[in-house]
């Protein structure tokens, strides 16, 4: 039997002007809560989703609700769902009206034939798989839509790299792994734009033969190179998790000027890693003796 793991993520950034205490506070009750599933023996998939749920309800986070308005001041957001043991997906992008985006990912991929949903028609496939749709602005946090009237009064628009995405990833006793990867985008970003998170391979992965990832960060410059399964891919023997996220973003810096990005990654052997190019990147994990460690800053 294997040994359970999990790790999440709280968004790679600089973090500045958070009060650090609250947003560990903030990726610790979402490792509790995926712990708590693979503990009871649930799978990696209830455990990453489960987690995930948490920080998309915690305004502190790009996700869910307290996700980043765009340029018209609506909340758009993205999700991805990735299963290890079949190497399927399930995809949403610019939803509006689903209070928990990664849940609609997931029933993409087990209730439909198809692995990726858009805008309308992916808030009207969460309706008809029985999720309850709520009205864009209950997604808003009232400072998010203050800030945003403000520059819009000014004329000014928001030149921060404050917070990102969220996720998550975990392998459970059978041995099987899984991310979940939820965001609200950048700020301020073009209607209708889409970045990494939803992306297959980019914003997230899973292989049970080599491990799963999570990224985080400025989707434009993650998407390009695949970075998760780049990452992921790379697990092999005499490369753990820690060496493949590390030589993950070595690469991608090599290639790209500031790519700020972050990963989280399990291997297949149980090896955890973290890495990121931003200034901070708050992440949860759990020991092999169920510790549940934090940090604002893991290895960059
Ligand atoms: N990584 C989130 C985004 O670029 O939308």
């Amino acid at each position: 039997m294997a040994a359970n793991r999990l790790i999440v993520h709280g968004g790679a950034g600089d973090w500045d002007g958070f009060d650090e205490a609250e947003v560990l506070k903030g990726v610790r009750a979402a490792a509790e809560a995926g712990w708590s599933v693979l503990r009871a023996g649930g799978t990696a998939l209830d455990a990453v989703e489960k987690a995930t749920n948490v920080l998309e309800d915690d305004p502190l986070f790009d996700a869910g609700f307290g996700s980043f308005v765009n340029e018209v001041g609506e909340v758009e957001m993205d999700a991805l769902m990735t299963d290890g043991a079949t190497i399927k997906f399930g995809a949403v992008a610019a939803v509006r009206r689903v209070r928990y985006p990664i849940s609609l990912a997931r029933l993409v991929m087990t209730r439909t034939q198809n692995c990726f949903f858009v805008a309308d028609g992916a808030d009207q496939l969460a309706a008809e798989l029985g999720m309850p749709l709520v009205a864009n602005i209950t997604m808003v946090t009232p400072k998010e839509i203050d800030q945003f009237r403000q520059r819009q009064a000014l004329h000014a628009t928001r030149n921060e790299k404050g917070t990102g995405t969220v996720g998550a990833v975990a392998l459970d006793g059978s041995g099987n792994l899984a991310s979940a990867t939820s965001t609200g985008g950048i700020p301020d970003k073009r209607k209708g734009r889409v970045g990494d998170s939803p992306i297959f391979g980019a914003g997230g992965y899973a292989d049970n033969q080599f491990g799963a990832a999570s990224a985080t960060g400025q989707g434009e410059n993650i998407m390009r190179f695949f970075l998760c399964q780049r990452v992921v891919e790379a697990i092999t023997a005499g490369v753990d998790a820690t060496a493949a996220a590390k030589s993950g973003l070595d690469y991608l810096a090599a290639r790209i000027p500031d790519p700020e990005a972050g990963i989280i990654v399990i291997g297949a052997d149980g090896s955890i890693g973290a890495a990121h190019t931003t200034k901070a990147m708050p992440v949860a994990w759990v020991t092999a003796d169920g510790d549940i460690q934090v940090a604002m800053r893991p290895a960059r």
